[in-house]
């Protein structure tokens, strides 16, 4: 028998900073109509000079755990997914857990790139069905605006800095269904950044920028995230007409309706925020989660299908049935009449 885990807490941060496609177009050689047309982005968030991945990640957590109830002391664990840590060790997540006083949880991070939440996610409500841990943070944290080549149009249009977290705990009726993690390394050429511990003492790079083929990409988004849907509903024990809501990773407007589209799913049953933030790797499924829950869009016994791919390659799926956030309510005990005499 495994317990069972919900999602009590959901938070989000993003930098006050707005960069607008006109902003890009005295940057690069693009244009506004040319970026929403491919992409669907208007607008994304940059990070401030004294701000890091573990900085926006405390944020959003703070967010999270108000919601649930928590206190950090209470937590067992934290799970950081990032690409963009503030260094090579300590871990982000080592970095969060001290800024929060989290001061009874372990901490260690996990790079799946645009698959890390999905991933830190699954973790979590694997520890948490085996009875090993109750209570555990889940962070997506980016700071990619410091790993983007902004001379290169292809790539600067697109990716953007954020954070999002969750708040996992034992209890309720709903939680994970089923999950698919999907890794094929050979793809690694087509997405990848490169970091100081594969270049030879003595060679100075000038600089770890997002490299992407993004055409290749572009199909293997759309291929890998329908059959992804597909294989977890199936291991669910469910159809996709069965699913509620799609909060899929937010790289392109195209790549999400392209994946409705494949899925036979009306594009509306797609969270989408990329408009507005770009896209975040593994901060984007927590923050348009949030933004989801803020427009009322989860209701308990929802099917929430969580979709994503990444640089890897990487790809992955989850079906969780929704339970409301904050403290699980005791059941209500019935409400006896008091007699008084016959
Ligand atoms: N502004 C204007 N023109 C641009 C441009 C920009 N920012 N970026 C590329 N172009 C040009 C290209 O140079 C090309 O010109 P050419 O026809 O003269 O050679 C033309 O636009 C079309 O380029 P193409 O790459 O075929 O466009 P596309 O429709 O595939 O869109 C992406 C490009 C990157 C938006 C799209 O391929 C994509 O989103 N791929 C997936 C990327 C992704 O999701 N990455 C993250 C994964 S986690």
């Amino acid at each position: 028998m495994t317990v069972r885990s919900r999602i009590s807490g959901i938070g989000m941060y993003v930098p006050e900073r707005v960069l607008t496609n006109a902003d890009l177009e005295r940057m690069v050689d693009t244009s506004d109509t040319w970026i929403q047309d491919r992409t669907g982005v208007r607008e994304r968030r940059i990070a401030a000079d004294d701000e890091t991945a573990s900085t926006m990640g405390i944020q959003a957590a703070r967010q999270a755990l108000e919601q649930a109830e928590v206190d950090p002391k209470d937590l067992d664990l934290v799970i950081t997914a990032t690409t963009s840590p503030d260094g090579m060790f300590p871990a982000v997540a080592s970095r969060i857990q001290d800024g929060l006083g989290a001061t009874g949880a372990g901490a260690f991070d996990v790079n799946a790139a645009c698959v890390g939440f999905l991933s830190g996610l699954a973790t979590a409500t694997q520890f948490i069905a085996t009875g090993a841990y109750e209570r555990i943070l889940v962070v997506g944290t980016e700071l990619l605006s410091r790993i983007v080549d902004w001379s290169d149009r292809t790539t600067c249009v697109l990716f953007a800095d954020g954070a999002g977290a969750v708040v996992v705990e034992a209890g309720g009726q709903g939680g994970p269904l089923s999950f698919v993690l999907h890794s094929d390394g050979s793809g690694a050429q087509t997405l990848y950044a490169d970091g100081p511990c594969g270049v030879p003492n003595g060679l100075e790079p000038d600089g770890y920028y997002i490299s992407m083929d993004g055409r290749h990409i572009f199909k293997f988004a759309v291929q890998a995230m329908d059959s992804a849907t597909r294989e977890s509903v199936e291991m669910a024990g469910l159809d996709l007409s069965d699913i509620d809501l799609m909060i899929p990773h937010q790289a392109n407007l195209r790549i999400i309706n392209a994946t409705t589209k494949a899925l036979g799913m009306p594009p509306e049953r797609a969270m989408v925020n990329v408009d507005r933030y770009g896209n975040t790797s593994s901060a984007s499924i927590p923050i348009a989660l949030r933004e989801a829950w803020e427009q009322g869009r989860l209701h308990e016994g929802d099917r929430i299908a969580f979709v994503t791919f990444g640089g890897g390659l990487v790809w992955g799926a989850m079906i969780f049935e929704w339970v409301p956030v904050g403290p699980l309510r005791p059941v209500a005990e019935p409400v006896h009449a008091t007699a008084s005499g016959n």
